[in-house]
């Protein structure tokens, strides 16, 4: 077990808490506050208990001096001020003599957000390698640092991995929660476990297949990745996505396990990914050559429904159509409004199926929709997180 925020003594104590504010933005307006809405508890917990709270994070890849205009996090700064109802001092410096004085001022309970951590990137992508230096400097900020980036757990940086290998550190609620369920999901589900994978390559997920195929009751595939799996079992599959570098590791897969992969058997296919073209909804023995499949059919649907009801713990990553637009969203949207009524543990993991999550409304409905695209994936993958490795054990 990890350490968390609450193991420690916060009054008066500087304490730096590595947010994941990497939320998307257009023209300086936020889109998405997801992300800070999330990394709220952990903060109004370190506010409660007297602490001075230094907040870090990064924003997009920094790479050229005119990035540092788009990737500000002073928008960021703003946003959490209007959610918190409090004063939120923003530096933007991520160094030097104004960001320690600024701390210095800090009073208990106040909060501090200092500059985009990427901006050190441009010089010699120092957080990005974890530069030593850089490291101990940020470290030097502060008691005790707080990781709640869950988003960023993959990454090894100075502002996440970096500092937590110098000062006393814990965990944050968010990571608290994303660990518990995601972890408990893939070491120890509620059986049946079924896991729903689509998103365009096989070759994305092919340490997630390689691990999960071995711990789930069921893995059922839509997205473009179907189709591949389709090909590799001599069904046809028009002019759809095909990721043929996988194509002999789908196969090995579905040989090892006949009776645990589950595939489409109908979909929609049009003549262009647009919407603009034809469009038709099929069993795979009339899927012609000019098809390209963009979405699962409803008898897809329907044996897929079969296998949730069935199960009692269900992950799912990687949207089964081009959902993005409405007339290939169906899939998506149906299947997520069954795992919305089950009743069961259900978790959404990644990107893309998080934000369809919030598109469709489904998001509060759901046991975990994880905050990390990467980070989750690599869970899934089996792999020990650098940014939670670190952290201290109780
Ligand atoms: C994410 O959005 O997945 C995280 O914030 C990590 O961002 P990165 O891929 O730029 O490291």
């Amino acid at each position: 077990m990890k350490k968390t925020i609450r193991d420690f003594e916060l009054v008066s104590k500087k304490v730096i808490i590595r947010c994941d504010f990497n939320v998307p933005m257009e023209n300086g307006l936020i889109t998405d506050d997801n992300r800070i809405i999330e990394s709220l508890p952990t903060i109004m917990y370190a506010v409660s208990k007297g602490a001075k709270v230094i907040l870090m994070s990064h924003l997009g890849r920094v790479k050229e001096p005119k990035d540092k205009k788009i990737y500000s996090l002073k928008p960021v700064a703003e946003k959490l001020s209007s959610l918190l109802d409090k004063k939120v001092v923003f530096v933007p410096e991520t160094r030097g003599s104004k960001l320690e004085q600024a701390i210095s001022n800090l009073q208990n309970g106040d909060v501090l957000l200092m500059e985009n951590t990427r901006f050190e990137d441009l010089n010699g992508k120092l957080e990005s390698t974890n530069d030593p230096v850089l490291a101990e400097y940020w470290a030097s900020l502060g008691d005790i640092f707080i990781n709640d980036a869950f988003g960023t757990c993959h990454r090894c940086h100075a502002s996440n991995v970096g500092i937590a290998s110098r000062i006393p550190n814990g965990v944050g609620f968010l990571i608290e929660k994303e660990l518990k369920y995601l972890l408990e999901a893939v070491e120890n589900p509620k059986r049946p476990f079924t896991v729903i994978l689509g998103g365009a390559k096989v070759v994305d997920k092919i340490s997630v297949i390689e691990n999960l195929a071995s711990k789930a009751d069921y893995i059922l595939i839509g997205g473009a990745m179907a189709y591949t799996f389709l090909m590799a079992s001599g069904l046809p599959v028009g002019k759809s996505l095909v990721d043929k570098d996988s194509l002999d590791f789908c196969r090995r897969v579905l040989d090892k396990y006949p009776d645990k992969i589950i595939l489409p058997i109908d979909g929609v296919y049009s003549d262009s990914l647009d919407g603009k073209g034809r469009i038709k909804e099929c069993f795979l023995s009339d899927v012609t050559y000019d098809d390209i499949g963009v979405d699962i059919g409803s008898s897809t649907i329907k044996v897929f429904k079969q296998y949730i009801d069935d199960s009692n713990t269900i992950i799912w990553n990687g949207p089964l159509g081009l959902f993005e637009n409405e007339k290939f969203a169906n899939g998506t949207k149906k299947i997520m409004q069954v795992l919305a009524e089950s009743g069961k543990t259900t978790i959404i993991g990644g990107g893309d199926t998080a934000f369809a999550a919030s598109k469709f409304c489904f998001k509060e409905r759901f046991t975990l929709v994880s905050t990390g695209g990467g980070a989750s994936l690599e869970l899934l993958e089996g792999k020990i997180l650098p940014g939670v490795g670190v952290i201290d054990d109780k």
